[in-house]
């Protein structure tokens, strides 16, 4: 992912002062590239627990990781921006695990950006596998893109500008999303979208129940979302990004 913040975007001068006065109040007691501050929130009180098939495919997912290897990947990416190969601390190995232990027919990825966790999820696909990953920007627009048009040549890759919070737009991609066996959720977490996509995603008949990964759950715009998301979940953190990576079993309720 793009490195991740919830620093606001300049102008909003209420939510910069607020920052301000946190950290004056709060001062970091550690020294890193990017900070961000978060919760830690108790578990016994959060009725819904990780299922076994979560838990199954997590170890399986880990154990993938371990081994896989992005260095074409990172190859296209400068040191500086993304680090696929980062592992633990960045996702990019455990999509790649969790793309190896689940063989899934129809992966969906929302926020392309330039391309490099697109072009993890796609490279350990089963034969017939394809990703369709969606963004608000086409993907040549996109500063620096890492992709290129051959990715796209033999159809496996897939993208599709769009934005899937409108209704009618998620409307027109329902039966694709209903076929997906892994969504990647990595967009705006703006504290809004996620939730309207969660709300979204609770109106689809899927197939088969898929696994939704969800991007720096534990960033202060999506604690609230993620505490209260009421499917099966586990934070996979310390197997993931540091940021937060949650995964979802969206078993029918
Ligand atoms: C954090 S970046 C994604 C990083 C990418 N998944 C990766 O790891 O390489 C977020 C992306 O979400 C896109 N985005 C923002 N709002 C969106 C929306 N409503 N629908 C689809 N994409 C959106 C942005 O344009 C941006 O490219």
């Amino acid at each position: 992912m793009q490195p991740g913040t919830t620093e606001p975007a300049g102008g909003d001068v209420v939510r910069r002062l607020r920052l301000a006065l946190v950290r004056r109040l709060m001062p970091p007691p550690v020294r890193a590239r990017h900070l961000e501050y978060s919760l830690l929130c108790s578990a016994d009180d959060d009725p819904v627990r990780p299922s076994a098939r979560l838990l199954d495919l997590a170890l399986e997912a880990v154990r993938h990781a371990r081994s896989v290897s992005l260095d074409d990947v990172d190859a296209r990416v400068p040191a500086t921006t993304f680090f696929p190969n980062v592992w633990p601390g960045e996702h990019y190995k455990l999509l790649a695990g969790l793309v190896l232990a689940l063989r899934p027919a129809r992966v969906v990825e929302i926020g392309t950006a330039a391309g490099t966790s697109a072009l993890t999820l796609r490279k350990y696909l089963p034969p017939e596998g394809v990703l369709h990953t969606f963004d608000i920007l086409p993907w040549p627009d996109y500063p620096a893109t890492y992709l290129r048009p051959d990715d796209f040549a033999d159809g496996r890759l897939v993208q599709h500008v769009a934005d899937l919070t409108e209704r009618a737009v998620f409307d027109r991609h329902r039966p694709l999303l209903a076929e997906s066996d892994l969504i990647f959720v990595d967009a705006a977490k703006d504290g809004v979208m996620e939730q309207v996509l969660i709300d979204h995603f609770g109106t689809v008949a899927f197939n088969r129940p898929p696994i939704v990964v969800f991007d720096d759950i534990r960033l202060w715009n999506m604690l609230r979302i993620w505490r209260a998301l009421p499917y099966p979940k586990l934070d996979l953190t310390s197997f993931g990004h540091w940021s937060g990576t949650g995964l979802v079993d969206w078993v029918t309720r």
